[in-house]
C-alpha cells in the first residue's frame, strides 16, 4: 500500500503538516511519503492519496490546484483525502459565531467533490508574519493598513494532536478489515 501525501506551501506550515501526515502514517505501517506538488509528474503509482495546501484568501495555492485537476482521472479511482492549512490563531469560532474549520474551508473543496474524497478537513496553520510575501494575497496584505494585518495571529498554530488523529484515520481505513 503506497500513500502520496501531494502538498503546496508558501511557507513551509503546510509542508510541515504534510511530512507529519506521512510519518504517522509509516508508524501505522503504511507507505506513505510527503511530496511537494510542483515536483510531481506521473503520480498512478499510489494506491492512494492526501492533497494539501495552505489556503491564501479562501483559495489553495494554485500548484495544488493544477495538481489536483491534472490527476482528476488517478484521484477519483482511488481513495482520497484532502486537508488545507489555514486560520491562524486558537478561536474555534469566527467573529460570526461559526465554527472556524467550517468558516475557512477553501473553496476546492466544494469545486473538488465530484472527486468523491473521503475526507476533507481544515487544520490550523502557521504564520510568520515577518516574511518576504510570496504571492499575490500577501503582496495585497502589505498595502493595507496595519489593522488588517492583525486579523491573521502571527504563531504557529498547527494542532499536532488533530493532525495525527486524522492520519491514523486514514491509515486505519486503509490498513483495516474493508481496505
Ligand atoms: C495574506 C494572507 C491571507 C490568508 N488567507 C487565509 C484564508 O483565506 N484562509 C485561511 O484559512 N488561512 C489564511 N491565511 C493563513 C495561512 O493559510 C496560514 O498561515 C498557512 O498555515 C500558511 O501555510 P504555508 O506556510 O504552508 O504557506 C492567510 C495568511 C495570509 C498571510
Amino acid at each position: 500500500m503506497k500513500v502520496l501525501v501531494a502538498y503546496a506551501s508558501r511557507h513551509g506550515a503546510t509542508a510541515g503538516i504534510a511530512k507529519r501526515i506521512a510519518e504517522r502514517m509509516k508508524a501505522s505501517g503504511v507507505d506513505a511519503v510527503a511530496e511537494e506538488v510542483t515536483g510531481l509528474r506521473d503520480v498512478s503509482a499510489y494506491d492512494a492519496y492526501v492533497v494539501g495546501s495552505a489556503a491564501y484568501m479562501f483559495r489553495w495555492l494554485k500548484e495544488a490546484t493544477r495538481f489536483v485537476k491534472r490527476n482528476a482521472r488517478t484521484l477519483e479511482e482511488r481513495p482520497l483525502w484532502l486537508f488545507s492549512s489555514g486560520p491562524t490563531g486558537t478561536d474555534l469560532v469566527d467573529e460570526k459565531g461559526r465554527d472556524i474549520f467550517e468558516a475557512m474551508r477553501p473553496k476546492e473543496f466544494e469545486t473538488f467533490r465530484n472527486l468523491a474524497p473521503i475526507d476533507t478537513k481544515v487544520f490550523f496553520g502557521a504564520w510568520k508574519g515577518n516574511e518576504e510575501p510570496k504571492g499575490a494575497a500577501e503582496r495585497f496584505l502589505n498595502l493595507m493598513p496595519e489593522s488588517w494585518k492583525e486579523d491573521i495571529p502571527v504563531g504557529d498554530f498547527r494542532d499536532w494532536d488533530a493532525i495525527d488523529a486524522w492520519a491514523d484515520e486514514i491509515a486505519a481505513y486503509l490498513t483495516g478489515p474493508t481496505a
